[in-house]
């Protein structure tokens, strides 16, 4: 069992892995080895020495795929379609178009729920955190059932019962606790044959001597590769061949933790496959000129690629204006994405090992000398990790949908304080103003302690709740359609939960 192990160390130059060992009991000896026997030695070996270069670069430097010179291009416009732009019979034609996709089985959906959530910082996988709904739903069971929604809406179509799988990448952190979840709440009604979980691989932390950290003194610290590390588990599980057995076509990826997130989005669905595209992504324009988020830009070459905010000479690129006034470079990537299994299969067989990984400065906790955990208050090491998004230089036609941030996008990425953005009281906020202009729209009324109707407030601000509480159920409408005929004309006092 040592021998092995300190093989494979040896030739990945990490002999120090093993340095507790004559401390270790059996049961911590044979689990270092089995850690250390999953791993590729030169791959090791590779990604211990990236780590080091980048560390030894000065802070704000490090290297990410898309760093040094490059010539940032805005998307052309024939590639960009809007939401708020196209006229009302396109929008209609593309919805009828991805309901028709769907409910013809050909659509599924892909979670991305592999990440740690350390600045939310829950001893649990996002996807449980409950942000303080009246319903109490956590973000797993609104997207449930949202499934079940658009599963209806396209059955409705088909005159058949429509399958919608959802693949759910987790990791070593969240695959326990996602599986016991799901199987407590009964899969949220959802076939369990339709929700099909899988992890993804995990990659040593590394410190800035190129040295793999330690987490305890039988247990190397590890972390997920990513959620780019998509591409390989989709092989590693033989997903993309599940796929093709349910005849399944095109896939919605998306992101765990966006509360506004449309499940396998009918319209966003429609308008790729129209335009016979392989990849599409979603964006929202940016909220102010150098908000810190992902821009979906085109390089000089015609290749479409996602520019983190770090990886770009922000100042006058990130301010240029059209004429129109308009930010030139206004695409915020919104980590949903639409790739066709046709793309996923050339990516997973060609082109993984071709994404390079991004580098990230990390605290990761660690045993020092005398085996006491260490929690570090500094970064103290690096973690790779590859991007989903990164697979768009490979596309042959790429597309990308803008729509209203305040329809779409609202991430929970942060713990609770003061001014923090992207937290579970702005998730819950964004939710439920939404939801209140659903009812509104739909011709509901509401009536204040005197029996008075209140006057509509549409002018949403992100730090206050709006002016009453009205949660509606995704089982009922997934994006305001269907509400006329519960609220129309009728006057209600808050809060209005609408259930099915
Ligand atoms: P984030 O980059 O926000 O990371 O992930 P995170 O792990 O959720 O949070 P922090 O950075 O530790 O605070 C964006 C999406 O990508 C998924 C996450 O689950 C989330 O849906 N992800 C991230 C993975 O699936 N795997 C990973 O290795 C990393």
């Amino acid at each position: 069992m040592l021998a092995a192990a300190a093989a494979i160390l040896a030739e990945a130059g990490q002999p120090e892995v093993l340095r507790f060992w004559p401390r270790l009991s059996e049961g911590e000896r044979r689990s270092l080895a089995a850690a250390v026997e999953q791993l590729d030695p030169a791959e090791l070996r590779d990604h211990c020495r990236a780590a080091a270069r980048a560390a030894a670069l000065p802070p704000g430097h490090e290297p990410g795929p898309h760093s040094g010179p490059q010539t940032l291009q805005p998307l052309p416009p024939g590639v960009v379609g809007s939401a708020a732009r196209a006229q009302p019979a396109e929008l209609n034609r593309w919805r009828e178009r991805g309901l028709q996709e769907i409910g013809e089985g050909r659509v599924a959906v892909l979670l991305l729920a592999g990440g740690q959530g350390t600045r939310l910082g829950v001893p649990y996988p996002k996807g449980m955190y409950d942000v303080g709904l009246p319903s109490g739903k956590t973000l797993y069971q609104i997207q449930a059932e949202r499934i079940h929604r658009v599963r209806t809406l396209a059955a409705e179509r088909t005159g058949r019962p429509c399958p919608l799988p959802w693949y759910i990448m987790t990791s070593e952190f969240t695959l326990g606790p996602t599986q016991s979840f799901f199987s407590q709440h009964g899969y949220f009604g959802l076939p369990q044959a339709d929700v099909v979980m899988f992890e993804q691989r995990m990659l040593p932390a590394v410190g800035f001597d190129g040295k793999v950290i330690m987490e305890g003194m039988g247990r190397i610290a590890m972390a997920p590769d990513g959620n780019g590390g998509l591409y390989r588990a989709l092989t590693d599980h033989g997903i993309l061949d599940d796929m093709e057995r349910r005849g399944v076509c095109e896939v919605h990826v998306y992101c765990v933790d966006n509360i506004l997130v449309k499940m396998a989005d009918p319209v966003f669905i429609g308008f790729c496959v129209e335009r016979g595209a392989d990849c599409g992504a979603k964006v929202v324009g940016k909220a102010y000129p150098t908000e810190p988020v992902g821009l979906v830009v085109c390089r000089g070459d015609g290749i479409y690629q996602v520019v983190e905010y770090s990886e770009v000479e922000v100042g006058a690129t990130m301010q240029r204006r059209n004429p129109d006034g308009q930010l030139t470079f206004n695409a915020g990537n919104i980590c949903n994405h639409f790739l066709t299994v046709a793309f996923l299969k050339a990516v997973a067989g060609e082109f993984e090992a071709q994404l390079k990984p991004h580098v990230a400065l990390k605290k990761v906790p660690y045993v020092d000398e005398d085996g006491n955990c260490v929690k570090p208050e500094k970064p103290n090491g690096i973690k790779m990790e590859k991007f989903v998004f990164d697979v768009f230089q490979f596309s042959k036609n790429f597309a990308v949908w803008e729509v209203l941030r305040e329809d779409e996008f609202s991430p929970l990425k942060n713990a609770e304080s003061v001014g923090a953005k992207d937290t579970a009281s702005t998730a819950r906020r964004a939710l439920l103003w939404q939801h209140y202009r659903w009812a509104l729209q739909a011709g509901a009324h509401f009536l204040d302690h005197s029996n008075n109707r209140m006057p509509a407030c549409t002018q949403l601000r992100e730090t206050d709740d709006p002016p009453v509480v009205c949660e509606i159920s995704p089982l009922i409408s997934s994006a305001g359609e269907g509400l006329e005929e519960r609220v129309k004309g009728r006057e209600f006092h808050p809060p209005l939960l609408l259930t099915e």
